[in-house]
């Protein structure tokens, strides 16, 4: 009998990554086109049935190389969501030690002392949307958290994870190649492991958007925009931090799996709940 092509191709994927989006955030930042909402109210039970429903669907694939629970902010549910979660998918699929478990979070203390439970839950790995640990910087980007939670947060992942990351944002309209150099030399003091660095993009549908477009605020030229890569390239390299792939770098062996399957085009599961939800920022 001919064997249908779709089970063939189940059949030869020993291993799979999972990605859980969680699309809730505490406010709309007003560079960020990504698929996150602010919502008043969340019901965690629903969506965590949602997630279990969803990914009880996909049947191939024994084991599990990644998870990813990206968002949103992901850290702002409660770590119990997070243990039935990795609980259900380790009853039917094969979690060991190798898989590395990501979440990624916001600075603020709340999440920040959540990261001990989120690492009782299961999670090896915290991605921290740090961003900037200059004032200026966070204000502009219109976050709420200042340089002194990010330090406490890095301090909190560092004591609960034997893995983490942060983000950060430049080529913001004051950078120029001495101040960024500056700024990501004393950055560099608190990333042991892996850090994200982009340069600031302006998204269509974002406030940045109508501001940038009203010359309420500039960007740097093309030129110096390359230049400020140039210069992000070598100071991760006279730090020992290999560039894996175009903003991320990290210290040999702490590649991000997750990221690198992307990266290479292997098989991964996209999760998120379709839950009702109401969505209440606008721009
Ligand atoms: C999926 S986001 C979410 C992380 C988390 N919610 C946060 O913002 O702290 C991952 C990262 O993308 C970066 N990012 C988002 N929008 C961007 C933009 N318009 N330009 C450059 N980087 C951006 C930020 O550094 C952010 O931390
Ligand atoms: S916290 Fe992250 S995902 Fe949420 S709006 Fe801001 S940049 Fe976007």
């Amino acid at each position: 009998m001919e064997i249908p092509s779709l089970y063939r191709i189940t059949c030869l994927i020993i291993e799979i990554s999972i990605y859980v989006h969680w699309p809730f955030c505490e406010l709309k930042c007003p560079y960020c086109d990504f698929n996150s909402h602010v919502r008043e109210l969340i019901d965690e039970e629903i969506i965590l049935q949602c997630y279990l429903q969803e990914i009880s669907l996909y049947k191939a694939a024994k084991k599990i190389k990644s998870i990813f629970f990206g968002g949103g902010t992901p850290s702002l549910a409660s770590p119990k969501m997070f243990a039935s979660i990795l609980k259900y998918i380790n009853s039917i699929r094969v979690i060991d030690n190798c898989t590395e478990i990501t979440i990624e979070a916001n600075p603020g203390s709340l999440e920040a002392m959540k990261f001990i439970e989120f690492a009782s839950a299961g999670i090896n790995r915290v991605s921290i949307g740090v961003q900037s640990f200059e004032e200026k910087s966070l204000r502009f980007l219109g976050r709420k958290h200042n340089a002194s939670a990010v330090k406490k947060a890095i301090e909190y992942a560092d004591r609960a994870f034997k893995n983490y990351s942060f983000d950060m944002i430049y080529a913001l309209p004051w950078h120029t190649e001495e101040n960024w150099a500056e700024e990501l030399n004393s950055a560099l003091e608190y990333a042991k492991y892996h850090i994200s660095l982009y340069q600031l993009i302006i998204e269509k549908r974002t406030k940045f958007f109508k501001d940038y477009t009203l010359k309420k605020f500039h960007l740097p030229q093309e030129e110096l925009a390359a230049d400020l890569y140039s210069i992000t390239n070598n100071i991760l390299a006279k730090n020992n931090f290999k560039q894996y792939e175009i903003s991320n770098y990290a210290r040999d062996p702490f590649y991000c799996q997750h990221n690198l399957i992307y990266w290479q085009y292997n098989n991964y599961l996209g999760i998120w709940s379709r839950g009702p939800w109401k969505n209440i920022h606008k721009w």
